[in-house]
């Protein structure tokens, strides 16, 4: 999401004459766009602004600014440090060029001023991506589910869903130029709904299909599910259309009932498993792909032990795995202490990573000797006879070939695999 909305950043400061470059020492200003959703992300930021200030020693007319969720987070503590220039929160980036314009000495410049109706839907992104196959497109902003341990809606603000027929406009135009995968952006994708004037609406499932019917040449993948929201509807408009990719990433976060109220996730354990049940019937070979957080406020072992079943019975293809990181402001922080010790957090954090490389594993080594259709992406990093791309469960596959090139979709007949690879050979 933060790559689309630098995207988006840069497309309103090329307006402005703006060119892009990713050499500091040549940069007239310099953008971090930051993001907060745990503490170490802020850490990072803040070496990279003391890195910034050595810049600012040697050519003080440089500008440094800090966007995004740390910005809309911290604010004013930001511009405290007297080593930032400016400071925009996620829905203030038309304002950039006039914030840069009003920049002098001694007068910082700050916008964080949250939107209910900023979507940037008419701002045609500037492409970062560097292999020119696969682009963002974002359909909402913002997140109404207030998790209690998320920085997310304080941060991004309320949930708006995008205009349609700019969402359609914008992935006909990727695919115009060359692209031939799009992936839906949201917090929450479940929650799309766009009202028409005429009184009809858009639900994710009909603009999800409405996408998948660009051109069998263009893939569609969205992210984020929510497992409390995930619908038949959208399940089984995913069943109907081989545009769709089949992988499905629902953050279960914990596989324990008490961790999950608390988590205001709105859910059970039983319920995710029959939404899981669910995709299984529709698509027997659709990826599940999770987000898990070890060490939430009381969680007992036995919660922890919870979590390790429902990876190992919904056996994930792969997984994003989080220490739990106390985010100021959140319900977690005002309700809960963070009261489970660092050395537990990461004793549990390995014991559930250390199963998801044994159920990655697993995953991979059911598909050794399938046939996959994928998306080539370029040379693969180890060896430049080889080609890599993804399949449509978004394993990366690995071939000899170098006739082919990125943007070419080719048949292969899986090998052998490795945890994180499948090895393959063109069919
Ligand atoms: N601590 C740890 N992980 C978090 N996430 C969100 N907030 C926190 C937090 N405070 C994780 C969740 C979410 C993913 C994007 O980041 O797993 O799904
Ligand atoms: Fe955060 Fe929950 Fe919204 Fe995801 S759904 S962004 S975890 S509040």
């Amino acid at each position: 999401m933060n790559v689309n909305d630098t995207e988006v950043i840069f497309s309103i400061l090329a307006d402005e004459g703006y060119d892009r470059t990713e050499v500091m020492d040549e940069a007239d200003v310099i953008l971090a766009n930051t993001c907060s959703v745990r503490d170490n992300a802020e850490q990072r930021i803040w070496g990279r602004i003391e890195q910034f200030h050595q810049q600012k020693k040697t050519r003080p007319e440089v500008v440094v600014g800090i966007v995004g969720c740390m910005a809309e987070r911290l604010k004013d503590a930001l511009l405290d440090s007297r080593k930032v220039d400016l400071v925009a929160g996620p829905d203030s980036y038309r304002s950039l060029p006039q914030l840069l314009r009003d920049i002098a000495p001694d007068r910082p410049q700050i916008n964080v001023l949250l939107s209910h109706e900023e979507t940037y839907g008419d701002i045609r992104p500037v492409r970062i991506d560097r292999n020119g196959v696969s682009a963002f497109i974002s359909i909402m902003r913002g997140c109404n589910n207030v998790c209690s341990y998320c920085v997310v809606p304080y941060t991004r603000g309320a949930e708006r869903s995008r205009d349609p027929r700019t969402i359609l406009r914008e992935a006909c135009d990727v695919f115009a130029s060359g692209y031939k995968e799009v992936t839906l952006l949201g917090q929450n994708v479940d929650s799309y709904l766009w009202k028409g004037e005429d009184g009809t609406t858009v639900d994710f499932a009909d603009l999800l299909e409405q996408v998948a019917l660009i051109s069998p040449e263009l893939r569609v993948r969205y992210s984020t599910s929510h497992p409390k929201d995930i619908s038949d509807k959208l399940i089984e408009t995913m069943g109907r259309h081989d545009t769709i990719c089949k992988c499905i990433h629902l953050p279960v976060q914990s596989g324990s009932d008490a961790m999950l109220v608390k988590m205001r996730r709105r859910y059970t354990r039983a319920w995710y498993l029959d939404r899981v049940a669910k995709i299984r019937s529709v698509m027997p070979d659709c990826a599940i792909t999770t987000d898990i957080i070890a060490g939430f406020c009381g969680e007992t072992e036995q919660d922890h032990q919870d979590t390790l079943s429902i990876m190992r019975e919904v056996g994930y293809d792969a997984a994003f795995m989080f220490q739990y990181s106390e985010r100021p402001g959140t319900l977690a922080a005002r309700n809960y202490p963070d009261d489970i010790a660092p050395e537990v957090k990461t004793r549990r954090l390995s014991e559930i990573i250390e199963l998801q490389n044994a159920l990655s594993l697993e995953s991979n080594r059911r598909d050794v000797g399938k046939v996959f259709r994928i998306l080539v992406e370029g040379p693969s990093k180890r060896n430049p006879a080889e080609l890599c791309g993804r399949a449509s469960n978004n394993k990366m596959c690995v071939f000899p070939d170098t006739a082919h090139k990125a943007g070419d979709y080719v048949d292969v007949e899986v090998l052998s695999c490795t945890q994180a690879t499948l090895m393959c050979r063109l069919v």
